[in-house]
C-alpha cells in the first residue's frame, strides 16, 4: 500500500461545528487521528445555520464558487466554503446552499421534531455537491470514506452516474453505517431529482428498497467496502429486523466484506490526569483524586457525600432504543437501593419531564439536571461511580468509553459496542471492567445494579475494577489504524 493516503471524509455532523449526537464527535475526532498518522485528510459538510461562521472563520474558496450541480430538471448553484478543525491542520470544506442548509435543523424542524420532507433533495444535492467540489479542486482521494445514509449517494453515483468519469477512475469508497434505524428512505419519486442519467432504471437498481427509494441501501451496495462500528452490532444487524432494520439480508450477501471497526475517543481531551474541567486530577497509578470530582459533583446537587454510596449517572440520549422505559419501569425498586442517581440532558423531553417531576418522591437520592453540556459531561464522567446504559439498541457508543478511562464502571446491557468494550468483572479472576447483563427486563438490571451496588462496599475490588478499565486502550489513534486497514481493502479493489 502506498504510504501516505488522500483521504476525504464524508461527514453529514462534525463537532463542534454542527452536531445532533455521537456522530458528530466521531466527525470532529477521528480525522484528526487520520492526520496524526500522517495521512492527507480532509473533512466535508454540508454549512448549516448553527455554524458560527465568524467563531471558527470559515472562508470564501474562490474556486468553488457558484459551482452548478443539477438536480434533475432543476439546476442550481453552490459555494463551497473551508476552514480547520479547531486545533488541528485538518481542512473541513462546507457546502453552502442556503435554500436547503439554513434551517433551523440539521435533518429535523425542531419545532414539530419531523424531518424536513426535502430531505431526498438535500442530501442528494449534498452527495452530488462532494463530488463536483473535488473536480473544482483538482483533488483525486485515494478513497472517499462516507458516514451514514446522508452522505451514502457519493458511493451510488460513483458507481451510476460518475461510473465512467476518469477523475474517479482511481477512487474508492468506504461507507461507515452508525445507526441503521436511520436509512434516509423516500417515496421513488425522489429518484427524478438525483439528476442521474436518463437511462437510468430504477426498478430493481441498487437504491430500490421494494418499491421506495432508499439511500442507505444504495450506498451499502454501491461501496467498495462496508463497515459498522461494533463486532455485535454487525452481528446484530444481520441477524434480527429489530437492528438491521429490513437490511439484514442485503448485508448477508455482502458477507465477509461487511466490516467492523469500533469507534475511539480523544485520548487528549478525555484525559483525567490533565483534564482542565475537572478539580482533581488522577491516573490509573493514583486513583485518589477521583474523589474530589465526586465530591464536587454531590456538592453542585447538594447531596452529601458518601464513602459507601455509589453516584449512579445515566445521560437521557438523543434517539429511542436506549432502554429508558426499563429504567422508568425500574425506578422505584432501583431507589430502595443505597445509591445517588443523576439523571441528565433533556434531549428527549418527554423523558426528562418524567424524572424531573418524580424527583421529589425521592428526595435527596434522584437529581435531574437539564443543562448537561461538555463541561459537565467531564465533571459528571470523573466524579460518577456507576456509568448506566441499558439500550436497547447501541450501535458504539462512546460514553462508557469516556467512563473507562475515568475509571467510572459502566452498567451496560451487553448489545452492539456496549458488549464490545465492557468486560463483565468476575470476582474468581479480577478481570473485567464493568458489571452487565443480557436481558431487557427489569429483574435482570436490578439484580446487576445489586451486585455493583455490593462490589462498591469493598473499595478495594471496586479499585480493581476501575484500574482494569483505565487500562484499556479505546483511543482513536488504535482504531484510526484499523480504518487505514480499510482503506487498503478498499484499494485492492478492481475497479
Ligand atoms: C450513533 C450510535 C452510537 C454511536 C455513534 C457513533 O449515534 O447510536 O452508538 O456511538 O453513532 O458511531
Amino acid at each position: 500500500m502506498k504510504g501516505k493516503l488522500k483521504l476525504l471524509l464524508v461527514f453529514p455532523e462534525v463537532a463542534p461545528f454542527a452536531k445532533t449526537g455521537d456522530l458528530g464527535e466521531v466527525g470532529g475526532t477521528f480525522p484528526k487521528a487520520l492526520k496524526e498518522l500522517g495521512h492527507d485528510v480532509r473533512v466535508i459538510m454540508p454549512q448549516y445555520r448553527v455554524i458560527n461562521e465568524r467563531k471558527y472563520i470559515l472562508r470564501d474558496v474562490i474556486r468553488l464558487q457558484n459551482i452548478d450541480v443539477s438536480l434533475g430538471k432543476e439546476s442550481v448553484k453552490i459555494n463551497v466554503k473551508s476552514a480547520f478543525l479547531p486545533n488541528s491542520k485538518v481542512q473541513v470544506y462546507f457546502i453552502d446552499y442556503k435554500p436547503f442548509f439554513f434551517r433551523q435543523g440539521l435533518y429535523s424542524d425542531p419545532k414539530t421534531g419531523k424531518d424536513y420532507p426535502d430531505n431526498d433533495k438535500r442530501f442528494a444535492l449534498f452527495a452530488r455537491g462532494v463530488l463536483e467540489t473535488l473536480v473544482k479542486l483538482q483533488w483525486q482521494p485515494d478513497v472517499i470514506h462516507c458516514h451514514d445514509w446522508q452522505s451514502a449517494l457519493v458511493p451510488f453515483f460513483l458507481k451510476t452516474l460518475n461510473k465512467n468519469d476518469p477523475f474517479f477512475a482511481k477512487t474508492f469508497s468506504l461507507f461507515t453505517i452508525h445507526d441503521f434505524s436511520s436509512q434516509g428512505d423516500f417515496d421513488s419519486d425522489c429518484v427524478s431529482s438525483l439528476g442521474l442519467n436518463n437511462n437510468f432504471v430504477f426498478e430493481g437498481s441498487s437504491i430500490d428498497f421494494h418499491g421506495r427509494c432508499n439511500f442507505l441501501k444504495a450506498g451499502i451496495i454501491s461501496a467498495d467496502v462496508v463497515n459498522t462500528v461494533s463486532e455485535k452490532y454487525a452481528e446484530e444487524v444481520q441477524s434480527a429486523h429489530d437492528y438491521g432494520f429490513g437490511m439484514e439480508e442485503i448485508l448477508r450477501e455482502r458477507g465477509n466484506s461487511f466490516y467492523s471497526v469500533i469507534n475511539g475517543i480523544d485520548y487528549k481531551e478525555w484525559n483525567p490526569a490533565a483534564d482542565s474541567l475537572i478539580p482533581g486530577k488522577y491516573d490509573v497509578n493514583d486513583i485518589s483524586g477521583k474523589k474530589k470530582n465526586k465530591y464536587t459533583l454531590l456538592e453542585k446537587y447538594r447531596l452529601p457525600f458518601s464513602e459507601k454510596v455509589p453516584v449512579v449517572v445515566m445521560i437521557l440520549p438523543s434517539v429511542d432504543q436506549k432502554g429508558i422505559d426499563l429504567v422508568k419501569n425500574a425506578l422505584d425498586a432501583m431507589m430502595r437501593l443505597n445509591i445517588y442517581f443523576i439523571v441528565l440532558g433533556k434531549d428527549r423531553e418527554l423523558n426528562y419531564k418524567f424524572f424531573d417531576k418524580i424527583k421529589k418522591k425521592y428526595k435527596n437520592k434522584l437529581e435531574t439536571d437539564p443543562d448537561f453540556d461538555n463541561s459537565l459531561a467531564h465533571l459528571v464522567t470523573a466524579g460518577a461511580d456507576i456509568i448506566l446504559m441499558p439500550s436497547k439498541v447501541e450501535p458504539c457508543g462512546l460514553t462508557q468509553l469516556c467512563a473507562l478511562r475515568y475509571g467510572t464502571v459502566p452498567l451496560v446491557r451487553l448489545t452492539g459496542g456496549l458488549a464490545d468494550t465492557v468486560k463483565p468483572f468476575d470476582p474468581e479472576t479480577e478481570k473485567g471492567t464493568g458489571f452487565a447483563f443480557n436481558n431487557l427486563n427489569i429483574k435482570e438490571l436490578l439484580k446487576t445494579l445489586k451486585q455493583a451496588v455490593k462490589f462498591f462496599q469493598d473499595q478495594k475490588t471496586w479499585a480493581k475494577i476501575m484500574k482494569n478499565g483505565m487500562r484499556e486502550d479505546f483511543s482513536w489513534d488504535t482504531s484510526a489504524r484499523k480504518y487505514v486497514q480499510l482503506y487498503s481493502k478498499c484499494l485492492a479493489k478492481n475497479k
